[in-house]
């Protein structure tokens, strides 16, 4: 057990996908492995092991944010060696040429800042996908047959966000899509030598303010755990 996750040692797999979203984390269990049972349940943030074809596999909830992201990855990766972390979970699109239900998988992650500045300081650190995980997965993206783009992304700090001169910003730099975890788990990653990758399903778009309907946000996140857990036992 640790401050956060309830689970005994040997609990956690070696391999655990990361949703924001607990609730998602009980249904990748259900939907994708076999003999999933619930190892954590503490503050209600969900965590299960089963396996996938054969492969050990967890899904942990990493709660929204960098902050929360940070407690858990730190845990799962310190107390229970996780040596491979894969987050799964929605983005806003900053490009025209990204559509809604695409899936993004994010080579780095740029920020204003990340819990890790402390530790940084004057470095400007740039956060990065392991290319293994990164490869793999656009190799399992174009197998299924889902739409893909391989670029940068955005972890903001807060959703409503104040300041559209720096999503302008982006855009022109060609960052693709928003979202709030995936910087932290890099930097995570690069500091205890595991490996990590972000796969997400675009949600909704900052330009043309299209959002996926809820009935559509199933089946765009089922595509985004087939291209993680591919990637992750390729
Ligand atoms: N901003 C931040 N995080 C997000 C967004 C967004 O627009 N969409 C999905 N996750």
């Amino acid at each position: 057990m640790t401050v956060h996750i309830g689970a005994k040692p040997g609990d956690i797999a070696e391999t655990v996908l990361m949703p924001g979203d607990p609730l998602r984390a009980e249904w990748v269990a259900e939907t994708f492995l076999d003999n999933a049972e619930c190892v954590n349940r503490v503050r209600g943030m969900y965590g299960f092991t089963g396996s996938w074809k054969g492969h050990r596999v967890s899904v942990h909830g990493s709660g929204m944010g960098m902050p929360s992201l940070s407690i858990y990855a730190n845990e799962l990766i310190r107390d229970y060696g996780a040596k491979t972390l894969i987050r799964i979970g929605s983005c806003g699109a900053m490009q025209e040429s990204v559509a809604v239900r695409d899936v993004i998988l994010a080579m780095t992650a740029s920020s204003l800042s990340t819990p890790s500045r402390g530790i940084f300081r004057e470095l400007n650190f740039a956060p990065c996908a392991d290319y293994g995980l990164l490869r793999a997965a656009a190799d399992a993206a174009a197998r299924i047959g889902a739409t893909t783009h391989v670029g940068g992304i955005y972890s903001a700090d807060v959703f409503y966000d104040e300041r559209p001169d720096l999503n302008e910003i982006m855009t022109r730099h060609g960052i693709l899509g928003v979202e709030m975890e995936a910087a932290e788990l890099y930097n995570l990653a690069a500091r205890h030598g595991v490996r990590a990758l972000a796969v997400l399903t675009v949600s909704d778009h900052l330009l043309t303010h299209e959002a996926l309907p809820a009935e559509d946000r199933q089946r765009s996140f089922a595509e985004m755990v087939e291209v993680a857990l591919e990637a992750a036992f390729a």
